[in-house]
């Protein structure tokens, strides 16, 4: 037989890939045998040596064992893909039917969860937030909020001094200043943030707490402007059978100015014989002071009160939290034990 040559090669060959055992290895063999200085290429070149006559058969022959390699070592390759994706699936198989026991997850701070929807509320109402600094000078703590250094309003917030002139404020009151000397009316702004006074701690003291301050400034506000968006509020944050109350109070820097209470929401005003642990037999809970604009702070800060009118409302944020929580000792909620915190997740 003429071609016995090419014969011996085509078994020799297919029994290497038979027992290639790596895929590098299957590779060389295809180096060896099919590239460009293989054995089968250098076969084909070879013909040209042949007798004419023989040329044909002798093509088609080799060709033939070139496409029986060729599919031999596809062949070979697949059944080494087949046994790699094999391993992997079962070397990275993962049990999704497994329980872990619950892993803890962190969760906002009960004043967060306060602060945040409490702004929702407002700014669903279309007010905007805006921040201030904390540490401030007497003219944004005081003096432009109608408290001059004589004032006796003064001694109703004792404030940590930095230096005569720069303090840490002691209400959030100070950013309706310095936003009203940014912008123009209208304005409807909440700004909510920590607040110092130098108080011992105690169960309801502490000398920092948080406040959120309102501001809205415009033309013809008036006293039912306000009494109706801090009622919707009250509805909105203890719930719609809430009630509200409003007392005359004393602010240097709204007149007239309010105190404002609401309903119990836990006992709606009617306690228990055994009383309400929340307003304590009272029925109201008070939640915030309010008031007009004193028209010497909106000339302070450059309106035109003959134009423009507001209202401003300040509430603590620690207060309400309480309130809300029927939390009996602020300090607890500063404390950051872990045990209570998981409580509001
Ligand atoms: N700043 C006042 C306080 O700290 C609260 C308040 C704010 C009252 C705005 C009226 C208007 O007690």
């Amino acid at each position: 037989m003429k071609f016995n040559l090419f014969e011996e090669m085509r078994k020799r060959v297919l029994m290497q890939i038979d027992t290639a055992d790596s895929v590098k290895a299957l590779h060389e063999i295809r180096v060896a045998v099919l590239g460009k200085a293989g054995e089968l290429t250098q076969s084909l070149k070879s013909l040209k040596d042949l007798p004419e006559s023989d040329r044909p058969a002798a093509g088609k022959f080799i060709n033939d064992i070139r496409a029986e390699i060729e599919g031999a070592f596809g062949q070979k390759q697949a059944a080494f893909d087949a046994a790699e994706l094999s391993h992997r699936l079962a070397s990275e198989k993962i049990d999704i039917t497994i329980c872990k026991p619950d892993r803890p997850r962190g969760g906002l701070h009960p004043l967060n969860q306060t602060r945040q929807r409490i702004a929702d509320f407002f700014v669903s109402m279309g007010f905007t937030v805006a921040d201030s600094p904390e540490i401030e000078t007497d003219y944004y703590n005081f003096e432009a909020l109608n408290i001059p250094s004589d004032h006796p309003a003064r001694e109703m917030q004792d404030t940590f001094f930095i230096t005569e002139n720069i303090l840490l404020r002691s209400q959030t009151s100070s950013g309706q200043i310095r936003l009203m000397e940014k912008i123009k009316p209208p304005i409807k702004m909440i700004s909510p943030g920590r607040v110092y006074r130098a108080d011992d701690v105690d169960a309801t003291h502490s000398p920092m707490f948080h406040q959120m301050e309102g501001l809205v400034v415009d033309k013809n506000i008036t006293m039912c402007d306000l009494k109706g968006i801090l009622d919707l509020f009250a509805k909105q944050f203890f719930g719609a059978a809430t009630k509200t109350r409003f007392r005359p109070s004393y602010f240097p820097f709204t007149e007239p100015s309010v105190e404002v209470d609401a309903s119990c929401y836990i006992c709606g005003g009617t306690p228990k014989a055994d009383g309400c642990r929340v307003c304590k037999g009272g029925g109201w809970i008070e939640i915030l002071g309010a008031g007009i604009v004193n028209r010497k702070v909106l000339q302070n800060c450059g309106i035109d009160a003959d134009v423009y009118s507001g209202f401003a409302f300040g509430m603590g944020l620690d207060r309400i939290t309480n309130i809300l929580h029927g939390i009996s000792d602020l300090r607890v909620v500063f404390e950051n034990d872990i045990r209570f915190l998981k409580q509001f997740r």
